[in-house]
């Protein structure tokens, strides 16, 4: 139920103004109003359809009559395109939409990310996502603290596809559609030491990287010295940026940097680019997107005057990236499968030493917003109260 409220139209009557009784103030344009017009013939059965073009209105529209009638509103306006046709809305569907500034700054409030603790590391069991409420449980992890580490998943050739499809769809990349991170051990080379890799998101160079990458410890032998697994929330990383130095983090959503990979050797070759910037933020201003791999950046290509800008700001990122409160460090365990969220954490992983024993993960990557999909369903079906998470896929819901 939607409040009591009376109308008010502007001085030009170009725009509704409803005062609500509990003093929300909503002002709509009559624009905005007819388009979302909820009478059968406007809201046909099916999505998408409009029965005129909505370049038919005249780009003057006024309002002529407005009123509230059994909680339904109701609006004629002149310009209209279609004959004798009177917008009507219930009030509880204003309501819902009510964009006044309290409405639109809680619901962006609601869906911000929400920084996880890197002293505790979130993980479910495998057996656990046999039901609804486990998947759910699991994925609540990764959109809360950005990955979920899931325990014991059956180290059979391929599960992490198999967990993958769980949650969305697996996503193909120049590395097919699984990829393998493995260590054999050389009788010869008896002494082998596998370096570590720096903190990275994976695939950049694509204009919309993996969301969401899985990896599976198919065997990760006691006798190997290091190889931890490393993870920082980059959107940690960027908000402490903004408030240390307003002008670095402005400086990396304006200034892009270069990602690319060439390897025209290999079986099936490759040449990606993509130049965008470290840091994306929406119309409200906040955070939406990330993009972080020193590993596979290409000559920056920017005008002269912003170079120094650029890199007092990346390596500004760079530090506190690298700050160690920020860190969740940890051995994965034969049988764990990382599920991460690629658009929002960094991963690296320690250098570590062998002599004889194997390290071996298996990997996929999903797209993100099928495991977002996932989620929202899954939070409907159970009854949860969930709102639609921030996660780094550009919207700001
Ligand atoms: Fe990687
Ligand atoms: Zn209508
Ligand atoms: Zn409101």
């Amino acid at each position: 139920m939607a409040p009591n409220a009376e109308l008010e139209l502007n001085n030009e009557r170009s725009a509704v103004i409803i005062n609500w009784d509990d003093g929300h103030v909503s002002k709509s344009h009559v624009t905005r109003l007819r388009f979302h017009c909820r009478c059968k013939t406007c809201v046909p059965s099916f999505s998408g359809m409009m029965p005129v073009d909505k370049d038919a209105f005249s780009d003057d529209m006024k309002i002529t009559k407005a009123e509230i009638i059994d909680g339904i509103f109701n609006m004629e306006i002149s310009g209209e395109a279609m004959d004798g046709h009177v917008t009507t809305i219930p009030m509880t569907w204003l309501r819902e939409n009510c964009r006044c500034n309290t409405c639109i700054d809680s619901a962006i409030g609601r869906s911000n990310v929400k920084f996880g603790n890197p002293k505790n590391l979130p993980s479910a069991s495998y057996e656990s996502l046999t039901t609804k409420e486990g998947k759910f449980e699991c994925l609540k992890k990764v959109f809360d603290d950005g990955f979920c580490v899931i325990k014991n998943v059956p180290r059979e050739h391929l599960n992490v596809i198999e967990v993958g499809k769980m949650f969305g769809y697996i996503r193909s990349t120049l590395y097919d559609t699984h990829f393998d991170v493995k260590y054999e051990p050389d009788p010869y080379n008896s002494a082998y030491t596998s370096l570590g890799l720096p903190y990275h998101q994976d695939l950049p160079y694509y204009e919309a990287m993996p969301g969401v990458q899985l990896l599976h410890a198919m065997a990760f032998d006691e006798s190997i010295q290091g190889g931890e697994s490393q993870l920082v929330d980059l959107f940690r990383v960027a908000d402490i940026l903004r408030k240390e130095s307003p002008e670095n983090f402005e400086a990396l959503c304006r200034i892009p940097g270069t990602f690319q990979t060439k390897d025209l050797a290999r079986p099936q070759p490759a040449w990606y680019q993509n130049s965008k910037t470290h840091i994306e933020v929406d119309y409200f201003g906040n955070v939406v997107s990330i993009h972080w791999n020193p590993g596979v950046e290409g000559a920056l290509c920017v005008r002269q005057e912003d170079e120094a800008a650029y890199y007092m700001a990346y390596v500004h990122f760079l530090r506190i990236l690298k700050r160690p409160e920020l860190e969740y460090l940890f051995r994965m365990q034969p049988g764990d499968l990382i599920l991460f969220n690629n658009r929002r954490m960094a991963h690296a992983r320690m250098e570590y030493k062998t002599s004889e024993g194997r390290r071996h993960l298996q990997g996929c990557y999903i797209n993100l917003d099928d495991m977002k999909s996932t989620y929202m369903v899954l939070a409907h079906q159970l009854g949860k109260d969930v709102v639609s998470p921030k996660c780094g896929n550009r919207s700001w819901y």
